[in-house]
């Protein structure tokens, strides 16, 4: 009896311990099975990749969000939609975006449901009038009648067409990096830069930002916290961020911190798509979030970690 409690004791003390220094770490790696209904992903998956949901058939949510080979972005500054207009931010990419806690550099949609009604909508997207017309677009064609009413007893109604493209987008997971690897036990996953960059990204501060499962994602935060953003942007047109959802004067260049496990394949960056290399925004980070010079040295070996946080593509 003595025995076995004091090894119960030992137990806890070093659960404890391995907890509290695993916790610690400011990334978890990303869950290797997502939970979602089979059916429901075959159907968002249809619908993501439809162009009749565009007004002229010519844009899908692949469109922008390529999952073939520009890692659910389409790598472009601003993205273009229907009649070659031009929106006026960075399409951020979809791989992941289950993972972020709220949708849009502004964080306007607060799920992926919510989300995906604006594209389908949105004139210069895939400008359809309304989710009326989308869903008489689909309900003009028998594949998609059936498909819904083996699935829903409401068949095709805008709730359902959104639950289903979200359903689908919650599959889209880079897992298994070599950072998450490492994060799980495999000490040789990543090469000792990378061990060094990731050391450095936690000593410079970036995790103060960009941190948890999505590495980013999970706050918003100031553009320019340590040094006027104006100073950059004074040629261009401001975005505002935040402040155009909420209007209130603290939330001016606030926007969702993005995450960063596909950042190296995903450039331009930031809102704008101003930055055209990883090394132009990691620059323009630790000038303007962490207001201090960094050798150039260790900004590579930061950029090799974070090359390090790009797991397996999803089998589409
Ligand atoms: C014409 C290009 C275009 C099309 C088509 C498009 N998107 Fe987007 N998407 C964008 C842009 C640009 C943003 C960022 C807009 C913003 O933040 O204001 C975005 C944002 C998103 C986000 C938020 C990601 C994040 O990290 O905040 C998701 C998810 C998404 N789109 C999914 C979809 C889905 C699903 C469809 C199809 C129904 C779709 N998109 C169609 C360009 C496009
Ligand atoms: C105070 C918060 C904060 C800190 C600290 C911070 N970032 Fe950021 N980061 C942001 C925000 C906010 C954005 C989005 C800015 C925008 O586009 O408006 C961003 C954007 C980025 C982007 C562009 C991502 C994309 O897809 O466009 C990269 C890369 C990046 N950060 C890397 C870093 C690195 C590396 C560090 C440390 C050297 C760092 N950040 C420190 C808040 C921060």
């Amino acid at each position: 009896m003595r025995v076995k409690t004091k090894y119960g004791a030992l137990t806890t003390f070093l659960f404890l311990i391995i907890h509290t220094a695993f916790a610690l770490e400011p990334i978890e790696p990303i869950p290797l099975v997502q939970d979602v209904d089979p059916s429901k992903v075959a159907l968002g998956k249809r619908l993501y990749f439809d162009q009749k949901l565009s007004s002229d058939g010519s844009i899908s949510c692949a469109s922008c969000h390529d999952l073939d080979s520009k890692y659910g972005t389409d790598l472009l500054p601003v993205s273009t939609g229907v009649a070659n207009a031009k929106g006026t931010r960075n399409s951020p990419t979809v791989l992941n975006s289950a993972l972020n806690f709220r949708q849009f550099w502004d964080g306007r949609a607060d799920t992926l449901q919510e989300q995906a009604i604006e594209p389908l909508t949105n004139p210069v997207e895939m400008g359809l009038e309304s989710m009326q017309q989308a869903v008489a677009i689909l309900s003009a064609d028998n594949d998609y009648v059936s498909q819904f009413a083996q699935i829903y007893a409401d068949g095709i109604t805008p709730t359902n067409i959104t639950e289903a493209i979200a359903e689908f987008e919650k599959t889209l997971m880079t897992v298994n990096s070599p950072f998450d690897q490492y994060l799980r036990g495999d000490a040789n996953a990543i090469s000792a830069v990378q061990k060094r960059g990731y050391q450095l990204f936690k000593s410079y501060g970036c995790t103060a930002c960009h941190q948890g499962v999505n590495v980013g994602g999970n706050m918003f935060q100031k553009f320019g916290v340590l040094k006027d953003i104006n100073l950059r942007d004074a040629q261009q047109q401001v975005d505002l961020g935040r402040y155009q959802v909420t209007k209130n004067e603290w939330d001016k260049h606030v926007f969702k911190v993005p995450s960063l496990r596909l950042a190296v394949k995903t450039p331009p960056y930031f809102h704008d798509g101003s930055a055209a290399t990883i090394e132009d925004a990691v620059n323009t980070m630790i000038e303007f979030q962490l207001g201090r010079e960094v050798p150039v040295e260790d900004r590579d070996a930061i950029i090799d970690f974070l090359s390090s946080l790009v797991g397996d593509l999803p089998e589409i």
